[in-house]
């Protein structure tokens, strides 16, 4: 009797594990359906092979040895990206901010790459990004507010005049590229307002934005205006990674709140125990799906460190200090 019941409960585990496994199939048949039906609309396409060409120089922008990053030899620069034509490498010392511009052939575009926050000053910026306020109006746009620490940090440093005209340049040199801005993290905010800037203020027509892990950078009206502005824009965001939580988005104060710009595609671990794999959702247009990164609590740095397996941060950093604060946060 026992055993017959045993028996039925192995039928029906069984039978769980092959629905399971017929749902994963259905699954991914339907994703890529669904990403058929996007790829209709050119805005929203969102290219696994770019992106991981993206990330590696998201990576790059890293790089802190001057002389490997000029002459193109740092070990970050291989690959994928090997081919670069490094046309310049901004650094802004004061803000410890750092932008590389150049030419990608394989891509083919001109390509704008931040460096996000130094790891030193992180877990400081990742206490003000809770915190944080709209304090910014975003130029000749009504009621259009922004960080202003990501706004000033591109806008009101070396980086803005030094990038526009590299970019300017290498567009006489290459008529017809599609220009493409990348950055992981801060550098993500920045690469958003970089592109912004190309199409609104010096009328540059094919501009292309992937970011990896970026904060949010300003309400709902300004992250409206950037998505009709700059439309190829694809927001890379990876399981648990704390930084596209922050600041912090509340459904209920519109005019208050800050809200993420579009189209999030989001990176996630399909668990069933004995199956595990990482698979990539493309969410929604409004910015703010609550099935892609926000259906997750943000509690860890290790997922913001690392996209489609290429890792990004300073190259020097100690591992122990990093790992010392993940388990912090996430005691939190
Ligand atoms: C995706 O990106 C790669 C590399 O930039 C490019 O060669 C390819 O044509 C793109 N695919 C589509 C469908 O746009
Ligand atoms: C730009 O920086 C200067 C000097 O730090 C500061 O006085 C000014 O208010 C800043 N402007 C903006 C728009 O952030």
């Amino acid at each position: 009797m026992f055993s017959q019941l045993n028996l039925q409960v192995d039928m029906a585990t069984k039978w769980i594990f092959w629905v399971v496994i017929v749902g994963v199939l259905f699954g991914l048949a339907s994703t890529q359906d669904f990403n058929a039906i996007i790829t209709k609309k050119p805005e929203a396409v969102y290219n696994h092979t770019a992106a991981l060409i993206l990330v590696k120089f998201a990576s790059a922008a890293y790089t802190d040895d001057q002389a490997a990053l000029q002459a193109w030899t740092c070990h970050r620069c291989g690959g994928l990206i090997q081919g670069f034509q490094l046309s310049e490498v901004i650094v802004d010392v004061p803000n410890s901010l750092q932008a590389i511009v150049g030419i990608a052939e394989n891509l083919p575009a001109i390509v704008v790459a931040f460096r996000g926050t130094q790891e030193t000053s992180f877990q400081n910026w990742l206490a003000d990004l809770y915190f944080t306020q709209l304090d910014f109006n975003y130029p000749s746009v009504k009621d259009a507010m922004v960080h202003h620490g990501f706004y000033s940090a591109y806008h009101n440093t070396t980086l803005q005049p030094h990038i526009v005209a590299a970019v300017q340049s290498l567009l006489q040199q290459r008529n017809g590229f599609s220009v493409m801005v990348t950055g992981h993290s801060m550098g993500g905010a920045l690469a958003s307002f970089c592109a912004l800037d190309l199409v609104v203020n010096y009328n540059i027509q094919d501009v292309q934005v992937v970011t990896f892990g970026q904060p949010r950078i300003g309400n709902p009206i300004f992250a409206s205006f950037y998505d009709s502005s700059v439309p190829k824009t694809i927001r890379m965001t990876h399981g648990h990674d704390i930084i596209p939580h922050l600041p912090p988005y509340y459904t209920i104060l519109e005019e208050r709140t800050y809200h993420h710009v579009a189209r999030e595609v989001w990176i996630y671990t399909v668990d069933f125990g004995i199956l595990t794999y990482e698979t990539t959702r493309v969410c929604d247009e409004t910015g703010e799906d609550p099935t892609c990164s926000r259906s997750v609590f943000g509690d860890s740095i290790s997922d913001h460190l690392m996209y489609l397996g290429t890792v990004l941060r300073t190259e020097h950093s100690s591992d122990s200090g990093w790992w010392l604060s993940e388990r912090q946060y996430n005691s939190l």
